[in-house]
């Protein structure tokens, strides 16, 4: 079966774990705009230095740029696909409804990860990833099992991203309440929102997500 979900949340929610988990497990496939623009901002091309000022400063990128890369990838999917970090403002939630009608794709379900601030905070500032395979780690919750080794691929390119620090997340959670958090009522409107509780361990986040996905979960 087919699902494409979108998971939905502030900077630090945990998207991308929970994203890579159903990539393992389910064999969908996991489209992160995050990851797309780090990977264009590396480019070294000019909108790849535009895109980087954009996001140090937590800010969010046009929606032209964004729409753009995920029109780019929106072929095969496997099982599905996992929309991380995407829409994010009411531009890019109908830019996304065209594109998958048009693809004669629907969009089965909106998952929000529920979290608070100050949660927040420690998570973003406590994170680190695997620069190779890109593994997502944390000093405190989840840290690697020997220091300086990714635990999935044996490297040792392990990197804080530059955003993550307090004065963009503050950025970046304004630009979250003001621009993304309208699409909670949106998608609710559309019967597709469930919310699960981002502040749970991490196996019990993915529990509330799969009885999300297998139609046992509540609906918001
Ligand atoms: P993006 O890369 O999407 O970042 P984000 O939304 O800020 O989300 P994060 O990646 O910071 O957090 P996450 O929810 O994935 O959490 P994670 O799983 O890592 O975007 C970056 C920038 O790109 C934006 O600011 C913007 O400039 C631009 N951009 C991207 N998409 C855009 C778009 N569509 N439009 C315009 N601009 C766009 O977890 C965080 C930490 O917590 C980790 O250390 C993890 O180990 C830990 N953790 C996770 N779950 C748990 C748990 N349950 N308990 C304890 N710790 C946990």
């Amino acid at each position: 079966m087919t699902i494409n979900i979108i998971l939905l949340g502030p900077p630090g929610a945990g998207k991308g774990t929970q994203a890579r988990r159903l990539v393992e497990d389910r064999g969908m496939v996991q489209l992160s705009t995050g990851d797309m623009l780090r990977a264009a901002r590396s480019s070294g091309t000019e909108m790849g230095k535009r895109v980087a000022e954009v996001m140090d400063r937590g800010q969010l990128v046009t929606d032209e740029i964004v729409i753009g890369l995920i029109r780019e990838q929106l072929a095969g999917g496997g099982a599905g696909f996992i929309f991380d970090g995407f829409p994010r403002t009411l531009g890019q939630a109908d830019a996304l409804g065209q594109l998958l009608s048009e693809t004669g794709m629907s969009l089965d379900a909106v998952i929000e990860m529920q979290v608070d601030d100050e949660a927040l905070v420690r998570r973003i500032t406590g994170r680190f990833t695997c620069g190779n395979c890109g593994e997502v780690y944390h000093d405190q919750t989840k840290p690697t099992a020997v220091a300086g080794v990714c635990d999935v691929c044996g490297s040792t390119d392990l990197k804080r991203r530059a955003d993550d620090n307090e004065d963009s997340l503050k950025t970046r959670l304004l630009e979250y309440y003001k621009k993304t958090s309208p699409l909670i009522g949106y998608y609710y409107a559309k019967d597709k929102l469930t919310q699960v509780d981002g502040l749970a361990e991490m196996d019990e986040v993915s529990a509330q997500i799969a009885a999300a996905l297998d139609g046992t979960g509540p609906k918001a």
